[in-house]
């Protein structure tokens, strides 16, 4: 029998596979599952980004032909109005924006483009599980950055043995946070960044696909904004939460051109790039007015304003997250000593409410689970009172 490579079988089922397994068994026993699970919006794509699809496939036939893989000439230059416009940075389409599968495909296409074996990632704990999962796929190694509540969920750089830094070779980042939910409240930190990496010879992939789901006033800046980040910096973005596009599977990286060109290389080996009645939708989606991004990011407020304010009620206490549309919630009191795999079994047992365990986002992760708004409104309601039964009995 042939066998997978090591590499591969270091590696874990996929987060979202073992919880899937949860899942099923508990609609095998008919429970009224409520998923808060995958950051998978429940809303649809809006109408005229639809439309625009349709239209395209229907009346423009040469765009079912494969596409260019680095995108299009029109969606790089609408990338480069729309970050003009959103950020105030001025990006050559050509050299500096590349389309991407999805940025999930982009990360670990851009781990496997830089890594040798040995080659070592800085890696916030808890993190989006593709950062640490493509560098073991490409034969590196991990070192965690714990995110802590003390710290305001930013990594304290400071911590890093000169031995690591020798051998770092990326450093990820993501805010709007996923999982913890926490925004980059002061731009020192990313100034500090900068100057980091530029002593340590790092790339600095900068993942801001929640950049537009934000509350309360909040405007989440982009990396390219510090000074000197393009020296040492790219970033990826994302059509699937701003726009409800999870499954169209379009995003894309942009910054410094020199850094862009080996993620560029590799792809061209292994994909085609993204279909270009999908690339064209997105050049839609960008550049006409963005009032159904607003409409997206209100439904998320409201559903976290009444869900936190239910939970508290409750007894639980969670904070109310400036951006993304998750909660990162510390076990509830009574549950505390449960690890939060334990804890999120019993949960969909008990309730049919469905979570994510913090640890499956990193051992820095335990004695937390992440809760995903991303389900009808009235579910909400109906999630409360059973977890407000739940807690009860185990007062
Ligand atoms: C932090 C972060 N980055 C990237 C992605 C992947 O986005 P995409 O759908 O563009 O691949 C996700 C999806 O959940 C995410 O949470």
């Amino acid at each position: 029998m042939v066998h997978c490579s090591d590499n591969l079988s270091r590696l874990p089922p996929y987060l979202f596979s073992a919880i899937n397994i949860l899942k099923k068994s508990a609609y095998e026993k008919k429970l009224d599952v409520i998923d808060l699970t995958m950051g998978n919006p429940d809303l649809p794509t809006p109408k005229h980004i639809v439309e625009r699809l349709c239209e395209t496939v229907n009346e423009h036939p040469r765009t079912h032909r494969y596409p260019q893989a680095k995108g299009i000439p029109k969606f790089r230059k609408t990338v480069a109005e729309w970050y003009e416009k959103r950020f105030g940075i001025k990006l050559d389409p050509e050299h500096e924006v590349l389309a991407l599968i999805g940025s999930k495909e982009g990360v670990g296409h851009l781990v496997m483009s830089y890594f040798n074996p040995g080659d070592i990632a800085l890696i916030s704990n808890p993190g989006y599980p593709v950062y640490f999962n493509s560098t073991i796929l490409a034969g590196g190694q991990v070192y965690d950055l714990p995110l802590l509540k003390e710290n305001d969920y930013l990594p304290d750089l400071t911590k890093i043995p000169t031995n690591v830094l020798k051998r770092a070779k990326i450093l990820f980042l993501n805010y709007p946070n996923n999982p913890t939910a926490a925004v980059i409240e002061d731009l020192n930190f990313l100034k500090e960044v900068v100057k980091f990496a530029k002593k340590y010879d790092l790339l600095v992939v900068y993942d801001n696909a929640y950049c537009e789901i934000t509350f309360d006033g909040y405007v989440a800046p982009a990396f390219l904004q510090i000074p000197g980040a393009k020296d040492v910096g790219i970033e990826f973005y994302s059509f699937s939460k701003t726009y409800n596009m999870a499954g169209w599977r379009i995003g894309f990286a942009v910054g410094n051109a020199d850094l862009l060109a080996p993620l560029e290389k590799f792809k061209s080996f292994l994909d085609y790039g993204v279909a270009m009645f999908i690339q064209l939708s997105a050049v839609l989606a960008l550049s006409y007015k963005q009032d159904c991004v607003q409409e997206i990011v209100e439904v998320y407020r409201r559903r976290r304003d009444k869900f936190v304010t239910g939970l508290n009620k409750i007894g639980w206490n969670v904070e109310k997250p400036k951006g993304t549309f998750y909660l990162w919630a510390p076990l509830p009191e009574p549950y505390k000593h449960m690890g939060s795999l334990e804890f999120s079994e019993l949960l969909i047992e008990k309730t049919g409410i469905a979570i994510c365990p913090g640890v499956g986002f990193g051992t820095y992760g335990e004695g937390y689970v992440r809760i995903a708004l991303v389900t009808h409104d009235n579910r909400f309601h109906d999630a409360l009172l059973r977890l407000k039964k739940f807690l009860k009995k185990r007062e």
